[in-house]
């Protein structure tokens, strides 16, 4: 595994503007996603939140009964998320990478991975996307990218950052190379001339 200069300055990005992230980002709600994960990941489950930023989603999921542990690359990400309450809310909060996890194999019952498989290169959503059905017992995942074509720099909002875009059909492809079973996706318009968001839920099976 590589720590690649697209990821490495997209990180240190990230780790400038956390605060402004939070600012921006801090009360956006995802119900449809939240409402349908508590359909799949039983009350009070161990659950991943893989890239979790300052923590948002964390919080959310705390508030939901789950026990969440937050997991980003980015250790200013991490101070915000202390200063904003995520360990107060119940979550453990770990500084890590998603492309090779620290947890043991079978730990969780869920795994949320809100807009953050995005910044990886193409060839690398496999390897994440394993790794999250290795730590996974029986379990679900939620998965938020960006559609598009191609991949690239957008030095939008925080600084310049580097995207990998995805068609729905790649994603679904992507999802079953690595185990997982589609239950549900659905696309979210941003409008504005940003790129739609895709969701997927998908499910994996315990591994023997
Ligand atoms: C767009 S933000 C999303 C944050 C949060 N999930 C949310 O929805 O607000 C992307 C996050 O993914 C993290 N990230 C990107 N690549 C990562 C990697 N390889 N390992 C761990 N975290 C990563 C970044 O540091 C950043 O916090």
């Amino acid at each position: 595994m590589t720590f690649h200069t697209a990821l490495a300055e997209t990180i240190a990005v990230y780790d400038r503007s956390a605060a402004e992230f939070a600012a921006r980002t801090g009360d956006f709600w995802p119900e449809r996603a939240l409402r349908r994960f508590q359909e799949y990941a039983p009350a009070a489950a161990w659950v991943l939140d893989a890239g979790s930023g300052p923590g948002r989603d964390s919080r959310y999921l705390a508030g939901l009964g789950y026990r969440p542990v937050a997991l980003d690359l980015s250790a200013g990400m991490l101070r915000e998320g202390q200063w904003l309450g995520l360990t107060a809310h119940g979550a453990a909060a770990v500084q890590g990478d998603l492309r090779r996890l620290p947890f043991a194999s079978r730990s969780f019952l869920g795994v949320w991975a809100c807009a953050s498989l995005l910044h990886l290169l193409r060839h690398e959503l496999h390897a994440a996307l394993t790794e999250f059905g290795r730590v996974l017992r029986a379990g679900c995942l939620y998965l938020a990218l960006k559609e598009g074509e191609g991949e690239g720099w957008q030095d939008g909002d925080y600084g310049p950052r580097f995207f990998t875009y995805y068609r729905p059909g790649q994603v679904a492809q992507a999802l079953q190379a690595a185990g997982f079973l589609v239950l549900e996706s659905w696309v979210n318009d941003p409008g504005a001339g940003r790129q739609p968001w895709l969701n997927y839920l998908a499910w994996h099976e315990e591994q023997t």
